[in-house]
């Protein structure tokens, strides 16, 4: 693969395509009870395996790293027991795309990343899921993992933004290399971080009715993982993602 398809329906299973055309049930009900749903078969495995060995050949160069590690102060200065805060800590390599000047913009929109993630049928396939009716401009980025990369706990609200401050949906593409192992941990609607799904694979979409508060465990060797031959030693994991608006949403916040 040298060029990623334009439509995402090209990159979907039967299984997906049936569900973007006509919905599933099982699927939505399971995302109006759980903020995360993490959907594996729809998405076509082979293709997203050429999918990210693209990414990885073509774009992993121009990442920009996003790093920000625990601050020493957190420990040194607290001075009364049991109220340690700690800030989003996170270790991982990305591009945003919002500079369209930006080398991984450019390289981006040559793959054909940007129309892919931009396409109606992502919207249409996320709509479906979450059964409410969306932007038709959505954001993207992509996040590449390397060993040890994580993100720690954080909740993605935004209050500051009135489209997204009454909240918004994600969906994550998950593109994990030869043998990565990744765990996504969210608070379950109990107030405890008591959901938990490996995502280390290849093909797998999570679901996000943002905000709440999730973290993502650094990268490791996943079980068993052993890496395909040629591919390297190191495991890895991209994340192509999309980010999108209820439509509407910003009437209903600006007429507060
Ligand atoms: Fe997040």
């Amino acid at each position: 693969m040298d060029r990623l398809p334009r439509d995402f329906a090209d990159l979907l299973t039967p299984l997906g395509r049936r569900v973007l055309d006509r919905g599933d049930p099982a699927l939505a009900r399971a995302l109006a009870r759980e903020r995360l749903v993490y959907a594996e078969g729809l998405v076509d495995r082979r293709r997203a395996a050429a999918m990210r060995d693209l990414l990885e050949r073509r774009l992993a160069a121009v990442l920009v790293p996003m790093a920000r590690a625990i601050p020493p102060e957190s420990i040194r200065n607290q001075t009364r027991d049991a109220v340690e805060r700690l800030i989003k800590t996170v270790r991982v390599r990305t591009a945003t795309f919002e500079n369209p000047r930006a080398a991984a913009t450019r390289a981006a929109a040559r793959l054909g990343l940007l129309a892919l993630l931009g396409s109606p049928a992502l919207r249409r396939l996320a709509e479906r899921l979450s059964g409410r009716a969306l932007d038709p401009a959505n954001g993207a980025q992509v996040l590449r993992y390397g060993p040890g990369d994580y993100s720690g706990p954080h909740t993605d609200h935004t209050p500051e933004n009135a489209r997204a401050a009454g909240g918004y949906l994600d969906v994550h593409l998950s593109l994990a290399g030869p043998g990565a192992g990744q765990t996504l941990v969210w608070d379950g609607g109990d107030g405890h971080m008591s959901r938990a799904v490996p995502v280390g694979t290849c093909g797998g979409l999570a679901i996000y009715r943002l905000p709440f508060w999730h973290y993502t465990t650094p990268l490791v060797r996943g079980p068993g993982g052993r890496p395909a031959a040629g591919a390297g030693t190191k495991p890895f994991r991209w994340v192509a993602l999309a980010t999108f608006f209820y439509a509407g949403s910003n009437r209903r916040v600006a007429e507060r």
